[in-house]
């Protein structure tokens, strides 16, 4: 039996059991062709049919209507950051953009923006050190902005948007790294939703994008031709070599999330995981939940202990128990649970029991 723990981690992270079973199945012979995937060419048809696949399956998960397109892109989620000014800004006189101050990954999306246009931060919860999302007015949109840009989940704080902001005509951007295909969206309230695969769809190195038609083909003329939104739409993501290992474990996490049922069907089980770990919290006097209940993450659920030596002594005995990298990022440090797709509710089960039996001890 090989050994394996539940892993936590906030991503690269955790990738169902039968999808890893099954690259190590099929690594030395990929569909009997007698070559391994990451030894064949993207322009064979084996790789040609391997990506038709994935945009199939990921069409029907997600629900795309026709008008949607999927780009399989190189540089990650961070590598949007760029690319969506890049593209979009231009489409308005004022080459001006509203973004949402979220934390982390939100903020540097909006370091990148300015160095194309003018970005507008419409709200911060920086003032309450992102522990929510924060409020705002449909008065405080500017009508004339290429796009309004949210991250739809805050992977160091475990905060999410429930109801996303009314945006009018104005596209909805997401960054949508670290929940897609967690909880059913209705694609048409955005313009470009956006993740790298690292969370839950597949192996580290490529992002995901979802983009309406009419948002192609409005790049900035020094646009990088591998970060325009064109490039990729005309040569079906294969203009040159793309992340073809990355593009076969998404395939076959999205197979899998097929099997499970669809989004619809493994929501409910993420809410179950989430409203089990936060349950165990909130009849805690010892645990203490960073995020505002309202504002609460299904994928990253983060909370402090009472002090730094008993934090200490959780992630070693958690280390112990089998219940890998808890360890919260170092902006926000405590305990971050990372509870993607490819997590087992036994898993959740095995984190809920030991957190209990730990306050029992040290409570
Ligand atoms: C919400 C969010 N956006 C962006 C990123 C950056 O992703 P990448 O490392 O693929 O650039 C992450 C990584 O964890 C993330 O969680």
């Amino acid at each position: 039996m090989t050994y394996r723990v539940f892993n936590f981690a906030p991503g690269p992270a955790m990738l169902p059991a039968p999808v890893m079973a099954r690259v190590r199945e099929q690594f030395l012979d990929f569909r009997g062709l007698g070559v391994s995937i990451v030894e064949i060419s993207h322009r064979s048809r084996e790789f040609e049919a391997l990506l038709a696949e994935t945009d199939v399956l990921l069409r029907e998960l997600m629900g795309l209507p026709a008008q949607y397109h999927v780009l399989y892109c190189h540089g990650g989620a961070a590598m949007q950051f760029a690319a969506v000014p890049l593209n979009l800004m231009g489409r308005v006189p004022s080459r001006s953009a509203d973004y949402f101050d979220t934390g982390n990954f939100a903020a540097r999306a909006i370091e990148e923006g300015r160095r194309y246009g003018t970005v507008n931060v419409v709200a911060s919860s920086a003032d309450t050190g992102h522990d929510r999302i924060p409020h705002h007015d449909a008065a405080d949109l500017n009508p004339d902005a290429a796009y309004v840009y949210i991250a739809s989940n805050n992977t160091i704080y475990g905060t999410q948007w429930h109801r996303f902001p009314e945006t009018n005509d104005v596209p909805l951007v997401s960054d949508a790294t670290s929940d897609i295909l967690s909880r059913v969206i209705d694609i048409t309230r955005f313009g470009v939703v956006f993740a790298g695969v690292q969370k839950n769809l597949g192996s580290a190195g490529m992002a995901v994008v979802i983009v309406r038609e009419d948002l192609i083909g409005h790049a900035a003329p020094h646009t990088p031709n591998l970060l325009n939104y064109q490039t990729y739409f005309k040569d079906h993501s294969l203009t040159n070599t793309p992340n073809t290992f990355s593009i076969y474990t998404t395939q076959l996490t999205l197979e899998w999330l097929s099997e499970q049922g669809g989004v619809a069907a493994i929501e409910q089980v993420n809410r179950k995981k989430a409203d089990r770990l936060y349950g165990v919290i909130d009849h805690s006097g010892f645990y203490r939940g960073f995020a505002q209940p309202e504002h609460r993450s299904i994928s990253n659920v983060t909370f402090g202990l009472p002090t730094a030596g008993l934090l200490a002594r959780f992630l070693e005995e958690a280390g112990d128990n089998g219940l890998y990298a808890l360890k919260g990022h170092r902006a926000l440090g405590g305990v971050r649970a990372s509870i993607y797709n490819a997590m087992p509710l036994e898993g959740v089960e095995a984190l809920a029991g030991f957190m209990e039996e730990f306050e029992r001890r040290n409570g």
